[in-house]
C-alpha cells in the first residue's frame, strides 16, 4: 500500500464492478480524448469544498448530498436539471433553519452513470443478458446487444457531465437562488401532512427570515447565487484515472471530473484497485460503510485514504438499514474515536434500506429512511460524536418510486411513474418533507 503511487497503479490490483470491453483500442482512444479535454471543475473549488467538509467535521456546518441513484444521459435536459437543483436547494433553506448552520450542497450529479450490481446477468422474457451498468456503460435497453458495454458512451458521458454543469454553473450564479423563497415552493402536501401545524410554522418562519433579509438590502449576494458542488461514485477507474491530473501549484493530483468522489459499498476492499486509486487523489472522498464492514478494516482504509489524517478528506458514509443501524453504527463511530481520526460522518439511509413489493418492485419505505436518520443521530449522539452530512437517492419530479410520506405512496401505485433505472428515488414532496423531519432532527440536537 505504501509503494509508489500513480494515476495507474491501480491497474496492478484485483478490481471489481467492471465492464469486459470487446475492443481496448476503442477505449484507449476514448480515453485519450477526454483526457484533453478542459476540466470539469477547477481544483481552488476542490479544496473550498475539502475546506467546507472540515468546517461541517468540527460541527459548524452539515453536508447535504443527493441527486440520482443512476443519472441518465436522456435527462440532460434543462427541466430535469432546474428539478433537481430546485429540490436540493429548498431543502437546504429548511435543514438550515433546524440547524442553524450553513448547509454545503453537494449534488450526485453531472457524472453519476456508473453503477455497480449484484449479479452480471439478468433474465428478460426468458433470455439472459448482461445486466445494465450504467448509462456510461451500456444502454438500459434490454438486448443483448445493446447491454454490451461501449467505450464511446464515456465520451458521451463526459460531454454530457460537461453541458450539465454548464446548466448548473448558470443556474446558480444567474439567480435561480431566487428559489430560496417558499414562495416559489410546491407545497400543497403540508397542507395534508399528520405535522401540518409543525411543518407550516417552519415554511412561515423562513419566509419571514427571507423577507427580513431581503428588507436589509442583502438580495445581491448570498440570497441571489448559491455554492453547489459535483460528486459521483467513482467506480470506472479506467475513466477517473483519464480525468486525474497533476497541480503544481498544490503539489498535488486531482480528479478534476467531479468536486468529491466517493468509494461504494461493494468496492471498497483494502487491498483493491479502488482504494489504490483514491489514496492518490486530493478532492475529498466518501466511502460508504454497510453492515458486511468491520471496524478494523474500515480504521485502516481511513488510515490509507488519508495518512495524513488531513480534516475534510474523508467522509464516512454509513448505510446499514434502519433494523442494522443500531447494531453496527456504534463500533464503527467508536473505532474511529480510538483512533482519533479526522472524518466527517454521513447517513444514506437509502441503501439499507431496498425492500421489494409482493409484485417484484424494488422500492423503499419512508418510514424506514426516516427511522434510520433518527437513530443515526441519536446514536452520535450517545457517543460524543455528531452526524455531519446525509445522502439521499432523490428526484424533483412526482415519480412513484419509494413508499409512503405525506404524498401517501402505496405499494400498488409505484408502476404509475417508476422512472428509475436503479433504485428508488424520494419525490418532490416525499424529499421536502424528509427535510421538514430532518430540520427537526437538527434542532433537537442542541
Ligand atoms: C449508490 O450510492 O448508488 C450505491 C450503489 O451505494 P452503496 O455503495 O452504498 O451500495
Ligand atoms: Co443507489
Amino acid at each position: 500500500m505504501n509503494k509508489a503511487w500513480t494515476p495507474d497503479s491501480w491497474r496492478n490490483l484485483p478490481i471489481m464492478q467492471q465492464p469486459q470491453y470487446d475492443d481496448s483500442s476503442v477505449l484507449s482512444s476514448v480515453l485519450s480524448d477526454i483526457s484533453k479535454l478542459p476540466p470539469l471543475v477547477f481544483v481552488g473549488e476542490v479544496e473550498t469544498l475539502k475546506s467546507k467538509i472540515a468546517s461541517a467535521a468540527r460541527g459548524d456546518s452539515f453536508i447535504l448530498q443527493g441527486g440520482d441513484c443512476a443519472e441518465k444521459f436522456e435527462d440532460c435536459s434543462a427541466s430535469v436539471i432546474t428539478a433537481k437543483l430546485k429540490i436540493l436547494l429548498q431543502m437546504s433553506v429548511v435543514l438550515c433553519y433546524g440547524a442553524k448552520k450553513p448547509i454545503v450542497r453537494i449534488g450526485r450529479i453531472a457524472g453519476q452513470y456508473a453503477k455497480p450490481r449484484s449479479n452480471d446477468t439478468e433474465v428478460v422474457d426468458g433470455v439472459e443478458i448482461p445486466v445494465y451498468r450504467g448509462d456510461i456503460i451500456n444502454s438500459y435497453e434490454a438486448s443483448q446487444e445493446k447491454r454490451k458495454p461501449d467505450p464511446k458512451r464515456i465520451k458521451q458521458a463526459y460531454l454530457l457531465a460537461s453541458a450539465t454543469l454548464n446548466y448548473i454553473r448558470a443556474l446558480t450564479k444567474g439567480g435561480f437562488a431566487d428559489l430560496h423563497n417558499p414562495q416559489n415552493w410546491e407545497l400543497e402536501f403540508v397542507s395534508k401532512a399528520p405535522k401540518k401545524d409543525e411543518y407550516q410554522k417552519i415554511v412561515s418562519n423562513i419566509q419571514d427570515a427571507i423577507n427580513f433579509m431581503e428588507s436589509l438590502g442583502t438580495r445581491e449576494d448570498s440570497l441571489h447565487s448559491v455554492e453547489f458542488y459535483t460528486s459521483h461514485e467513482g467506480l470506472l477507474l479506467p475513466m477517473e484515472e483519464a480525468l486525474t491530473k497533476y497541480e503544481p501549484a498544490y503539489d498535488a493530483w486531482y480528479n478534476q471530473g467531479a468536486h468529491m468522489l466517493w468509494i461504494g459499498d461493494r468496492t471498497r476492499a483494502l487491498d483493491g484497485a479502488h482504494i489504490e486509486y483514491f489514496r492518490g487523489i486530493a478532492n475529498p472522498v466518501g466511502l460508504k460503510i454497510g453492515p458486511s464492514a468491520n471496524p478494523r478494516d474500515i480504521v485502516a482504509t481511513v488510515k490509507a485514504l488519508n495518512p495524513n489524517n488531513e480534516a475534510g478528506k474523508v467522509t464516512l458514509i454509513g448505510r446499514f438499514g434502519h433494523d442494522k443501524v443500531k447494531q453496527h453504527l456504534p463500533k464503527f463511530v467508536e473505532a474511529i474515536q480510538q483512533e482519533s481520526l479526522n472524518v466527517l460522518w454521513s447517513s444514506d439511509p437509502m441503501h439499507g434500506n431496498a425492500s421489494k413489493t409482493e409484485s417484484g418492485i424494488k422500492t423503499r419505505d419512508f418510514d424506514s429512511i426516516q427511522s434510520e436518520l433518527k437513530d443515526s443521530f441519536a446514536i452520535h449522539k450517545s457517543l460524543g460524536s455528531f452526524l455531519g452530512g446525509i445522502h439521499f437517492e432523490l428526484t424533483g419530479e412526482d415519480v412513484t418510486e419509494c413508499i409512503g410520506g405525506t404524498a401517501g405512496i402505496t405499494a400498488d401505485q409505484l408502476e404509475l411513474k417508476y422512472e428509475t433505472f436503479c433504485d428508488p428515488r424520494l419525490n418532490y414532496s416525499q424529499s421536502l418533507e424528509m427535510a421538514l423531519l430532518v430540520s427537526e432532527m437538527l434542532a433537537s440536537q442542541k
